[in-house]
């Protein structure tokens, strides 16, 4: 606290990321990377765009990220002008909280969801309700009738539950004369997007981002979709802020990791298989797991409590998330990891329920 802060910045309560350790050695299954490296096609595009002895540094980036704008549009089917990109889709969700989700009505959003949303809703005064799930985590599109402005991300965070396409129809026509958008940061992990109804549905804005799907979380790049008008606000704010979020190696890096589809999609099965043998390998030592189509899966143990399951699962050197919250305080969210990774996280949790170690002593 200082007396040269303003009354906003006083007033804050930051998001709290997830743990970044310092220490080598753990298994980090805490944030939802991807635990495959991106395409080898990124580094090379990187080193592309620095122009020898890093010359290409010397000059600003493109402030409109055109050609990034355009392979996401043509992977998506879409036009460029329906396509925004920033800094991490947080940055993207942030341009979209205050350019079209402070209306006059309070933005909904579910009772259980990413805990940046609030943060958001204070920073810029938006009034805001949560929606609670059903017991079971599941989201009721019902719940949302009305008409408001209304944020979620499918699949949902932390649970894992997503809602089918269908269904996102139905929550943009119910709020039709409001903004309404879907955060799809986990939907390449086999869930279905909301992409195909952009063309219907002129409320709609889909937001995306390459951290978890293309293994890029540290180079910052997100993205939302929509009709050009809802795209034309986000660039406004852009504009009116910082006019280069993306700087030349992230645009570079983007877009060759777009590019090569194939490499994708052996990470995104090899995630989407060790998920399934996750979720099995917990069910079996007795662990209540939702059913996730995300790059993550949440579970409980009736006989655990949750925040001394991520204490003990620390101690044998694994990173989960736990978060301490209403409704939540069971469970753990762990990240799908590789195999190896997996199958270390499930020896540990076996030790801890079962109080044996790996020999059965
Ligand atoms: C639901 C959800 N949306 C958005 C993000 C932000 O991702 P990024 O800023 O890395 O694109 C996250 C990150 O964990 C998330 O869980």
């Amino acid at each position: 606290m200082s007396r040269f802060w303003s009354a906003l910045v006083a007033d804050l309560s930051p998001y709290v990321p997830g743990e970044q350790p310092r220490l080598g050695g753990l298994v980090k299954l805490n944030t939802n990377e991807n635990p495959y490296p991106p395409s080898p096609a990124v580094a090379e595009a990187i080193r592309a765009a620095l122009g020898a002895d890093g010359g290409a540094l010397r000059l600003y980036p493109d402030p409109q990220s055109a050609v990034l704008c355009t392979a996401i549009a043509q992977r998506e089917g879409l036009a460029p002008e329906q396509v925004f990109v920033g800094n991490g889709s947080d940055e993207v969700l942030a341009f979209a909280f205050q350019g079209l989700l402070a209306q006059s009505r309070p933005l909904r959003f579910p009772d259980v969801t990413y805990s940046f949303y609030p943060t958001w809703c204070r920073l810029y005064g938006i009034a805001f309700e949560t929606v609670p799930l059903g017991d079971d985590f599941a989201l009721r599109v019902d719940d949302y009738a009305g008409g408001g402005p209304v944020v979620l991300p499918n699949p949902n965070a932390p649970t894992g539950r997503a809602i089918s396409r269908a269904q996102l129809a139905r929550l943009a026509s119910a709020n039709a004369d409001w903004p309404v958008v879907i955060d799809e940061a986990y939907v390449e992990f086999g869930a279905e997007s909301a992409v195909p109804l952009v063309a219907a549905h002129p409320n709609l804005l889909v937001v995306r981002t390459l951290s978890k799907s293309h293994a890029l979380a540290g180079l910052r790049v997100g993205y939302a979709l929509g009709q050009a008008p809802l795209v034309e606000a986000l660039v406004r704010l852009k504009d009116s802020f910082n006019s280069y979020p993306l700087d030349r190696l992230a645009q570079a890096g983007a877009v060759a990791a777009l590019r090569d589809e194939s490499w994708f999609a052996r990470a995104r099965d090899a995630v989407m298989a060790s998920r399934e043998q996750l979720s099995r390998g917990l069910a079996a030592l007795g662990f209540e797991v939702l059913p996730s189509l995300a790059n993550f899966v949440f579970a409980r143990h009736p006989g655990h409590d949750g925040a001394a399951l991520a204490q003990a699962l620390r101690e044998r050197a694994i990173v989960v998330r736990h978060f301490a919250k209403p409704r939540i305080e069971p469970w753990l969210r762990i990240t799908v990891g590789t195999p190896q990774q997996c199958a270390a996280l499930l020896a540990a949790a076996r030790e801890i329920v079962t109080g044996c170690d790996r020999h059965g002593a």
